[in-house]
């Protein structure tokens, strides 16, 4: 067959492939008015910011080659090059007229991890852009810098009133601002830390509603140098069917300065409530009661121990109420306090246990949730600790369902003379110790036969279909290759101002924390599920 070279038909298919390509770059440049650059086949061309998308640069190049390889570049005051990245970046297919936005100096915008087994229905809430956890968003926030500094000065004061602020959260596909949220330190024990966990609230009166999370807090993870056990831990739950928040790493900027690579969660809030619990319906219009449980002020815990039918009964640091529900006004503890009643009153002797309970709680949440918290030795949890969970009265379904929150102190992040137990001393240990029973562990896990049945099966599946290191190993040394650089960043910054404790941890502690022992931290998060995976079995017959 012959073959025709047609000049003017080559001519047409070359300039074709040139097209305008606008490319992308989140960065913040060292001085006021530097500014950013895309470099191709050696040519410079300045990007652009706006007050709308700062610090996003951006500039439509024309007649560029999709094909030919770039690279953005810092630039100075003048235009000229401060820095440059060393790696050359390609568009992902010819035909894309933009870049995603990318970050300066991070090689890989998006990532893929080895996906974990659904052992038990997924019972996800709808996906949110606020949790694609395969990128790393830039959040940049603004304030006024002396309101800022004085907050952070001052991370114990807990009654401090949430300060206003500007939001800007920027992913690859994504640019959301809010002109105005509430801004302030969250969590208890993190509050000990230089670095601090920060809690967002948007107005969503005003159609605030980033995503349909309008309430988010940006987690520290300060005593921990991985920065996975939390992620890992919701992503176990998810894998066995438990509802919680969902989660993703965000790299966070207050007025222009670095501030820390953070988890950013959903606040356990009714829109939480509402998202995960009801799957986003609008039904029931009115919410059930949701009641908080913390023990780290008073020294008391979240034990669910009767105290009595009255509000007054129970110490508003450890029970607090966050939605009223059908509660009246003023007893809003009184809902709760019946369920309490009931829970005291129970005979666990009694065959019927799971139907009996059933009626009152979501057990199957209960147990899948008191599975992980076994597995990953929270130690800071509701079962060892009473702390840190929620129990919400669904109107619908009329019973209650449990919400774990907040799974730093995991993977033998805690005591672990407390946690490194079987699970049946885990809840006996309970029992032993004087007016901290936790009842609903002990009478309905321990000693219910019918219920602890149950949990065994929950327990032993869990670790034969995804608590092992066959299933975890895989994802964790993914989000190890992942989030290295981020690690890196956040440890190079300089906290000295803030008051509290600095771990000082490196990249070296955030490498081997996965593998072994640190300082203050027992197990690697690998040993650590090698230890319970190999145990469980041995536990149930
Ligand atoms: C139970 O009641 C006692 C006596 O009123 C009170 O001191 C205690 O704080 C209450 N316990 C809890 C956990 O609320
Ligand atoms: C950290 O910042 C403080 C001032 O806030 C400064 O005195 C100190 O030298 C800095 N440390 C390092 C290691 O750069």
């Amino acid at each position: 067959m012959r073959s025709f070279i047609i000049p003017g038909l080559l001519a047409l298919v070359a300039s074709s492939a040139l097209a305008d390509v606008v490319y992308n770059v989140i960065g913040y440049p060292d001085t006021e008015k530097g500014a950013f650059g895309v470099v191709i086949n050696n040519k410079l061309t300045p990007l652009t910011t706006t007050e709308a998308t700062f610090p996003l640069w951006s500039a439509n190049v024309v007649g560029a080659n999709p094909s030919s390889g770039y690279r953005y570049a810092k630039l100075d005051d003048a235009g000229g090059i401060v820095d440059k990245e060393k790696f050359l970046r390609r568009i992902a297919t010819v035909k894309a007229r933009n870049t995603p936005n990318e970050f300066y100096q991070r090689e890989n915008t998006f990532a893929t991890f080895p996906a974990l087994p659904q052992v038990y229905p997924s019972v996800r809430p709808k996906t949110s852009k606020a949790f694609d956890d395969t990128q790393i968003a830039t959040i940049h926030l603004t304030a006024d810098p002396a309101t800022v500094a004085d907050m952070l000065a001052n991370p114990l004061d807990t009654e401090r009133k949430a300060i206003k602020a500007g939001f800007r959260f920027i992913n690859a596909d994504t640019v959301y601002s809010a002109a105005e949220v509430k801004l302030k330190v969250s969590g208890h024990g993190s509050r000990k830390f230089k670095k601090l966990s920060l809690r967002i609230k948007f107005d969503d009166d005003k159609g605030e509603t980033f995503f349909d999370r309008p309430v988010i807090k940006l987690r520290s993870q300060s005593s921990e140098p991985t920065f996975i056990r939390e992620k890992l831990y919701i992503d176990s739950l998810n894998a066995i069917g438990a509802r919680t928040t969902q989660a993703a790493w965000v790299r966070v900027y207050v007025n222009n300065k670095p501030f820390g690579f953070h988890l950013l969660v959903e606040d356990i809030e009714t829109p939480f409530v509402r998202g995960t619990f009801h799957d986003g319906s609008a039904e029931p219009k009115k919410l059930g009661s949701l009641y908080q449980m913390g023990s780290h002020v008073v020294g008391e815990e979240g034990t669910m121990i009767y105290n009595g039918s009255l509000t007054a009964n129970y110490n508003p640091e450890v029970y607090s109420n966050k939605n009223l529900g059908d509660n009246p006004k003023d007893e809003p503890i009184a809902q709760f306090a019946a369920f309490m009643k009931d829970l005291a009153e129970y005979d666990p002797t009694l065959a019927g246990g799971l139907k009996f309970w059933n009626t009152r709680l979501d057990v199957n949440q209960f147990l899948k949730s008191m599975v992980l918290e076994y597995l990953a030795g929270a130690w800071d949890g509701s079962w060892w600790k009473g702390n840190n969970f929620f129990m919400y009265f669904n109107p619908t379904q009329a019973r209650w369902q449990f919400i774990p929150t907040d799974f730093d102190s995991t993977f033998s992040d805690g005591s672990l003379a407390d946690v490194a137990v079987p699970y049946k001393q885990f809840a006996a240990s309970r029992l032993r110790r004087k007016g901290k029973d936790h009842p609903l562990v002990s009478k309905l896990i321990l000693k219910n036969k019918e219920i602890n049945k149950e949990f065994e099966t929950i327990l032993k599946s869990t670790v034969q279909n995804v608590f092992n290191n066959a299933v975890l190993d895989p994802r964790i040394a993914a989000y190890e290759k992942f989030i290295e650089a981020e690690a890196a960043w956040d440890f190079s910054l300089n906290r000295s101002k803030n008051p509290g404790k600095d771990p000082k941890y490196t990249i070296s502690t955030f490498h081997e924390s996965l593998t072994g022992p640190v300082t203050g931290i027992t197990y690697g998060v690998k040993p650590w599920i090698n230890y319970r995976a190999a145990d469980v079995p041995k536990q149930i017959k």
